[in-house]
């Protein structure tokens, strides 16, 4: 006896069948099927054949794989009884719920009292996938590893995409070929981390940003992820995602997977980038005010450091809003007695060296000039030399004898006196300030991986919304350390990296966009000089890196020359003209053929309009630019395309590509197809195209 099960949207089919009572296997996960198609009969099409030196018959890549059915490769699932010993489950075929665009299926293990469920749902719309498995059990048990539902992965690809990083280098691509065995990257910082960024790509054959067939993943998690891409010794492979293993310390009766996002994309890497961006905007993020404009943000860590002084941070409050800021934010610095990264993190309340008054004076300076006001946190932290320290070292996650961290230990998130003090510490400065926005960071990783741990930040933060409501929060983790759909569900913006070195930050933003769509991504103008890097930009291109995403400015607005602050004016002018329809467009990575060129082009909702932003990171090794082609335009339709920076060309452009002098009508095809000749210009500038359907 064969059951199937199928979810589908316009674009795929995701297609389950199991034999008799056993676990599923998803048998086919690609372009949408016709309507009539058999699925028992694809059920027989999908069975592989047996030879020499192979069991007698294949056993099933299911979408939990078990150990007591001799698969060849990685188990779903590990758990212990309460007392230790190995439990080794069985499950068989309990029930199915199927609706028009969900299936939760339930299995039993009569002998371990144990049910496995697995829940997928499908969106038509962004075309997600989301599957969680969840593992119930009669008495408590020890969670070892437990996988979202598994699910196969293409033979015809050569190699998985997923994603690494640094302090100031977050979101960098790994290619690993395929081969016999398994690609393993565990996370075991507690955090989500710049260095292991929750995601993966396999591409197949051919594949590209804008061509080919690509399935995406991300496991929505911020306590750290383990991952698997396995090649069993017949050919097939498996992706697993969930918790890093082990990071459940106490026994219990039930255990959820976090929800794992995947899709198949049909035009190349983009798809997939689509389907993140649109569903994590549409369907993940909540915005305190969804109609609301993002506005432009400044904030002051580059300009004073923990430098506070009342008449300085005015004038550069003055200065922000003149060049068009519209969210001020105070950063670290202006709690307990702050004066560097030592000491006082977990006194939260305002430093009255630095703010004899208070903050009023400061905030309603800044709502005088018409922005409003943010503020930084980092809950989770404590230093020893802090007054709450001193009152309640038990509070603190970790040895006596733990490395630290920035100077700092994390709080035990898990116990119930430190959520309180944090929730009426935070909520005493929300309630007595017109506050609308917290940076809310988390500097170090944890002593020890902790499941109960990121549960304790994730109710903290839950309990924050529903008394503050009004208040947006970032996530920001020394940057870019705490991205993932996790923690999106409960902020609205992610501080992509503390490099605000423009070329860095070109290229992280360039690969972030697979996953991130632009409103929730944090890029700021930095200063000329950069602080992480060394590098000196020009104000031309830090200002459109900027732009690319969710805009505002981080350095000291003084140092600005008269030019620079022209420049910075016109270019934050073009951007609020500009956001409300690139707060919906989707951004698309092109495949540029100078590698030194690093392009994208964000597209509106309707198609209507379009900006590329063409990056120049490098010196190219022709002399000449090549054609940057475009993406997703109607081929027969023609584009009013202009550039938007002309003025910025060098004298080292002495010829006369037309787009040079003025806009030009062009169709779809010719753009998808030769491409836009850009003028010649230097390294570390942009240009800037716009386009407009005729
Ligand atoms: C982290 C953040 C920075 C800044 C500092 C303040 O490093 O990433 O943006 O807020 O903390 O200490």
């Amino acid at each position: 006896m064969i059951q199937t099960w199928s979810l589908q949207d316009g674009r795929q089919s995701l297609v389950l069948a199991a034999e008799r009572e056993h676990l599923p296997e998803v048998i086919y996960w690609g372009p949408r099927l016709p309507d009539g198609e058999d699925l028992d009969v694809l059920a027989r099409a999908h069975q592989m054949d047996v030879t020499g030196g192979m069991l007698d018959q294949n056993p099933e890549l299911s979408i939990c794989p078990e150990a007591t059915r001799t698969f060849p490769g990685q188990p779903g699932m590990i758990l212990r009884a309460g007392d230790g010993t190995p439990l080794l489950p069985k499950f068989c075929f309990e029930k199915a719920t199927k609706e028009e665009n969900s299936l939760t299926l339930s299995y039993r293990d009569q002998s371990n009292t144990l049910t496995y469920r697995a829940h997928f749902a499908i969106n038509p719309t962004s075309h997600m996938i989301t599957a969680r498995a969840e593992i119930e059990s009669g008495a408590p048990v020890h969670l070892h590893w437990l996988s979202a539902p598994v699910f196969p992965a293409p033979q015809n690809s050569d190699d998985v995409i997923d994603f690494s990083g640094r302090w100031c280098g977050e979101f960098q691509m790994n290619r690993t070929p395929w081969s016999a065995g398994m690609r393993y990257r565990e996370n075991r910082t507690g955090r989500t981390g710049h260095e292991h960024f929750p995601g993966l790509i396999v591409p197949c054959h051919g594949a590209t940003n804008t061509r080919g067939h690509a399935y995406g993943f991300h496991y929505g998690w911020s306590g750290g992820h383990r991952m698997i891409a396995e090649e069993l010794p017949d050919g097939r492979r498996q992706i697993q995602f969930g918790d890093a293993a082990r990071i459940e310390h106490t026994p219990q009766c039930k255990f959820t997977s976090a929800p794992l996002y995947a899709m198949f994309s049909d035009d190349g890497i983009n798809g997939c980038a689509v389907s993140f961006q649109r569903h994590l905007r549409d369907e993940i993020v909540q915005f305190p005010h969804p109609d609301q404009p993002r506005p432009v943000h400044y904030n002051c860590w580059e300009a004073v450091y923990f430098n506070h002084n009342l008449p300085e941070l005015k004038e550069i409050a003055d200065r922000a809003a003149t060049l068009g800021a519209e969210r001020f934010v105070l950063d670290d610095g202006w709690f307990g007695n702050r004066d560097d990264d030592t000491r006082a993190l977990s006194d939260w309340e305002v430093d009255r060296r630095k703010y004899p008054d208070g903050l009023d004076p400061l905030i309603e300076h800044v709502h005088g000039l018409g922005m409003s006001f943010g503020i930084w946190f980092e809950p989770e932290m404590i230093n020893p030399d802090s007054d709450i320290h001193r009152a309640h070292p038990d509070w603190a996650l970790g040895g006596e004898d733990q490395i630290l961290g920035r100077q700092q230990k994390a709080l035990n998130m898990a116990l119930p006196d430190v959520q309180d003090f944090l929730f009426d510490r935070i909520s005493a400065v929300l309630s007595a300030h017109e506050i609308d926005y917290i940076k809310w960071d988390h500097n170090r990783v944890l002593p020890m991986p902790d499941a109960a741990q990121t549960r304790g930040s994730y109710a903290l933060i839950d309990r924050l919304r529903a008394a503050f409501a009004h208040v947006e929060i970032e996530s920001c983790a020394s940057g870019g350390g705490r991205i993932d759909f996790g923690i999106l569900e409960r902020t609205q913006r992610v501080w992509l990296s503390d490099s605000n070195d423009a070329l860095e930050r070109l290229r992280i933003q360039h690969n972030a966009a697979i996953f991130l769509p632009s409103v929730v991504t944090g890029s700021h103008v930095g200063p000329r000089h950069c602080h992480t890097s060394g590098r000196v930009i020009d104000i031309r291109m830090r200002a459109w890196v900027a732009a690319q995403r969710h805009m505002g400015f981080e350095m000291d607005p003084r140092e600005l020359t008269d030019d620079e602050a022209e420049v910075l004016t016109r270019t934050t002018k073009w951007w609020k003209d500009n956001r409300n329809w690139m707060a919906r467009a989707d951004i698309l990575r092109l495949d540029s053929a100078d590698p030194s060129v690093i392009a994208e082009q964000q597209l509106s909702e309707t198609g209507d309009h379009f900006v590329v932003f063409a990056g120049v990171a490098d010196t190219s090794r022709q002399i000449a630019p090549r054609p940057l082609r475009l993406t997703r335009l109607s081929p027969d339709v023609m584009y009013r395309v202009d550039l938007v920076n002309r003025d910025d060309a060098p004298a080292l452009s002495r010829g006369a590509p037309a787009l040079k002098s003025s806009p030009l009508e062009l169709s779809g095809q010719y753009l998808m197809n030769h491409g836009l000749m850009l003028p010649w210009q230097f390294p570390l500038h942009m240009w800037v195209i716009e386009g407009t359907k005729i």
